[in-house]
């Protein structure tokens, strides 16, 4: 696992659109693997920015980690009304070519099976982008999820809940349910950059670095991935032994 500290939150958002803007450009129909929450939205702008000065998404194929479960696409606080919001509207995808869970699809099981198929048809994914929850999780996989687990409904940890209500008008408003890649699906991808910002998230970052590789650390799993890169600003390194 390689480490890249930089100085602050636009020195991350900027380092993750340079490998985004590499890999398209190597691979002109790269398939992107997508997170939503806070952390990427400095690299979604930095993508538009590029966009404007001729990045080209014409050809890419993009699967973002999760959606919470029982919001559809209109609802303002579902991944799919961020993504579109944050990213897809601005730029030049197909939309036929973005992938997020389906949310409210009445059969959770049928849509995960999907969703898996769906990642293989497009050949895997090239680079996937993650944050890290401040329980270590990655997607939604929290605590203690299996390190073999591939697409599945799960049960959000109530830190979570208590994390994302920001997104929300009152806490009762949060889902307690999502569809998430797994844990396999997230080490099937060929390159993985996990990015995290601010002394929040520093307990986490050292615990995914350094910590054993556990299931109660679901970011510890990185440990084992052959080409992973966490993309770090100074606050979010500071339990980090410096050399
Ligand atoms: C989002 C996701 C989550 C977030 C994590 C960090 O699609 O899968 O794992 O990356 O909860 O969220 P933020 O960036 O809001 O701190």
């Amino acid at each position: 696992m390689r480490v890249k500290i930089v100085k602050d939150y636009k020195a991350i958002s900027e380092a993750a659109a340079d490998v985004v803007e590499a890999a398209l450009k190597g691979k002109p129909d790269l398939v992107l693997g997508l997170a939503t929450g806070s952390t990427p939205l400095g690299m979604y702008e930095e993508l538009i920015k590029r966009h404007q000065g001729g990045m080209d998404f014409s050809k890419a194929t993009t699967f973002n980690l999760d959606e919470y479960f029982g919001l559809s696409s209109d609802h303002q606080a579902s991944y799919h009304y961020y993504m579109e919001e944050q990213l897809f509207r601005h730029i030049n995808i197909d939309p036929a070519n973005t992938y997020i869970p389906n949310g409210i699809n009445p059969d959770p099981m049928e849509e995960c099976k999907n969703y898996e198929t769906q990642m293989k048809t497009a050949g895997g994914i090239d680079l996937q982008i993650l944050g890290i929850g401040t329980n270590g999780h990655i997607g939604f996989n929290e605590p203690g999820a299996p390190f073999g687990g591939t697409t599945s409904l799960v049960d959000l940890a109530q830190e979570t809940v208590n994390a994302n209500a920001r997104f929300f008008q009152k806490l009762d408003e949060v889902p307690r349910q999502a569809i998430s890649m797994g844990i396999k699906s997230i080490m099937n991808c060929a390159e993985i950059v996990l990015l995290a910002n601010g002394a929040h998230k520093a307990d986490a970052v050292s615990q995914a670095l350094l910590g054993p590789v556990t299931e109660k650390l679901p970011a510890s799993v990185l440990q084992l991935h052959p080409n992973c890169l966490f993309i770090i600003d100074e606050a979010a390194a500071a339990k980090l032994p410096i050399t």
